[in-house]
């Protein structure tokens, strides 16, 4: 969570550390600020808000200077106000007048005890936060040597962080510090940045490196210096930035998170056409580092993931066990380190991310490194915290995903996994897998996702009633329940509605007590081995008055009479329908919301990456 920027060189600092908040603003938005240093002293802006609400108000004469730092928060220590928004100052007591002015993404464990102590030694504190002990630490400590201070965060302070300094006394210099959390240096002509991931740096920087584990770098316009925890200088290769790894515009489109839907037919082409061919002769999956004699020894696959990717990993869960015979189970990642799994090299973890940053998969993934098991991650972000991590990276190349509602890369994180369980039956000698029908599925795919995001008006004439309601239920069985518990989620997020996701056949143990006339259905009921209970269990709900939207393969004789609302996608392998049968329930999520008047790309109390456990 929270998003950093920094900026020393010869043009003004304002305007980038401003677009860079912009871009990093998917790590949370609940407040923002900037620190710039002019004419002897650091000028601070900060407040509650967005971005783009702040920044028309931050006076360019008023904050001129060359060398800042910026920052856009997601509140954990203290609610959004200005007192709690970074920068955090220490030293002395006005906004325009401190020593030490310091952003900071990740939490601090310790910060109790150090709070004591500082105020024990007479230190005011003006904020809630356990950023401002940073601060605190680091102007008491600074006796002109800034690694020296530096080295005093990561030596008292414990927990995850990233932090970038500026000190009165150092007019061109930025310091930044990390442990746990991420931060690049961008390496310009004439000039340097820090950010928290690459959006910033790109068009601005050539080059990039990354802050290792409990490292400290100064920066100036000219030079960057890299320190280890003990203090001693280090090297390290920087790699040339593409230009490409930045979209981030809504290309005409009001939301990201529409244009990110509609990205998705050309995302999923690109995904299958670089895994498998059409009669699924082939399959390319060597840079995984898993050999077929590794996925025949594999005894068990725990996949592990936060929100959609736990989703997905449902679904994942179930291809193995059901295709390639692996016994496989979803794991929500916060709980897999409590739980102590079994664990050795016969288990694969799997551990499946948009952003590679999720810290609760993050610490699961490290359960499983540490107990020796073959680890592999499915990511969107291959250079990330996890990339680097895992033993081995499926890309979903669902390219840069802005809207904090997953929607292409539940898709891609979907299709990837089936890619991997096809692979998976194939090295285990599976011999009814159907890996020919569904490659033959998989290359149809992006057109009946096309299709499917055409009928947008289906959607949206459902969302048209479902508007009004406070309470949805969202079934499917097989690997739909996955699909259920995605479209609850999408729901929820950006609409506010309160939704539930049931596997189908669950509904009467318990959710079935909640159907009455005022809470709509979602049931997803496409052509399939499941499609007949699930018409089932619509009568079900039909027969306790219940609303009912249903998501239906073309052509299906039953839809019309049994539903309200009928989702049309068209037909496709069982297996794969979950990937087309997530496009309604996006388009029926962001319909809703649209009509709400919610905030779509950036809803209440959310961020994009979950960075703190
Ligand atoms: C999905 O719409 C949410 N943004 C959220 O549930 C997300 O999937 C979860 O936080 C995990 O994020 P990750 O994929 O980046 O690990």
């Amino acid at each position: 969570m929270c998003g950093i920027i920094g900026y020393t060189g010869s043009s003004q600092a304002l305007p980038v550390l401003i677009q860079g908040i912009r871009l990093l603003s998917y790590r949370g938005y609940d407040s923002a600020g900037v620190s710039v240093w002019r004419e002897g002293a650091l000028h601070v802006r900060k407040d509650p808000g967005r971005i783009e609400d702040l920044a028309p108000s931050w006076d360019p004469d008023g904050l001129a200077g060359t060398t800042g730092i910026g920052h856009t928060r997601w509140a954990t220590h203290g609610v959004p106000n200005r007192a709690n928004a970074h920068p955090q100052q220490a030293g002395e007591t006005t906004e325009d007048g401190g020593l030490v002015s310091l952003v900071h993404n990740g939490i601090v464990e310790n910060d109790l005890a150090l709070r004591e102590t500082l105020e024990a030694e007479g230190v005011a504190f003006r904020s809630d936060t356990d950023t401002e002990i940073l601060a605190h630490l680091f102007a008491r400590a600074f006796q002109g040597d800034p690694v020296a201070a530096a080295r005093v965060l990561l030596d008292r302070c414990r927990g995850q962080f990233a932090v970038a300094i500026q000190h009165r006394d150092l007019p061109d210099t930025l310091i930044a510090v990390r442990r746990g959390s991420p931060l690049l240096v961008g390496l310009g002509v004439r000039e340097n940045l820090l950010a928290s991931d690459l959006r910033p740096l790109v068009g601005r920087a050539d080059r990039v490196m990354e802050l290792g584990e409990s490292e400290i770098v100064i920066v100036t316009p000219d030079a960057v210096h890299l320190f280890d925890a003990s203090g001693a200088a280090i090297e390290r290769e920087t790699r040339a930035i593409d230009h490409t790894e930045r979209d981030t515009g809504k290309d005409g489109y009001p939301h990201f998170m529409l244009k990110e839907m509609h990205e998705q037919p050309e995302r999923l082409y690109e995904l299958v056409a670089g895994r498998i061919d059409p009669e699924g002769r082939v399959l390319r999956m060597d840079d995984l580092g898993l050999t077929d004699e590794q996925w025949r020894s594999f005894e068990r696959v725990d996949l592990v993931a936060a929100g959609t990717a736990f989703n997905a990993c449902a679904y994942g869960a179930y291809l193995l066990e059901s295709m390639a015979r692996i016994p496989a189970r979803a794991l929500m990642a916060h709980e897999y380190e409590s739980r102590d799994p079994v664990l050795d090299e016969r288990v694969l973890v799997i551990a499946v991310s948009q952003s590679g940053e999720t810290m609760d998969t993050k610490i699961a993934l490290q359960v499983a490194l540490d107990a020796g098991a073959a680890t592999l991650a499915v990511l969107n972000v291959r250079e990330s915290v996890i990339g680097r991590m895992a033993g081995g990276v499926l890309d979903m190349h669902a390219g840069p995903e802005i809207g904090v509602a997953s929607t292409k890369a539940y898709t891609g994180m979907l299709c990837s996994l089936l890619l991997l369980a096809l692979k998976a039956s194939r090295a285990r000698c599976i011999a009814d897998a159907p890996i020919a029908e569904i490659a033959q599925a998989l290359w149809a795919l992006p057109d009946a996702v096309r299709t499917a995001l055409e009928r947008f008006d289906e959607a949206a004439a459902a969302a048209q009633d479902v508007r009004r309601a406070d309470h949805m239920l969202y079934l499917g069985r097989g690997p739909d329940a996955a699909t259920a518990s995605e479209g609850a989620l999408k729901m929820k997020e950006i609409s506010y509605i309160h939704a539930e996701g049931h596997p189908a056949g669950e509904m009467k143990h318990g959710p079935i007590a909640l159907v009455s006339r005022e809470m709509p259905t979602v049931a997803i009921a496409t052509a399939g081995p499941w499609r007949e209970r699930m018409l089932g269990n619509v009568r079900e709900v039909r027969a306790r008055e219940g609303e009912i939207i249903l998501v239906a393969t073309d052509g299906d004789p039953d839809a019309a009479k049994l539903a309200d609302f009928v989702l049309s996608v068209p037909a496709t392998h069982p297996l794969v329908a979950p990937i087309v049968n997530a496009i309604p329930l996006q388009i029926l999520a962001y319909e809703t919301a649209r009509r709400r008047g919610c905030d779509i790309d950036q809803p209440r109390n959310l961020a994009k990456t979950v960075t703190v456990q």
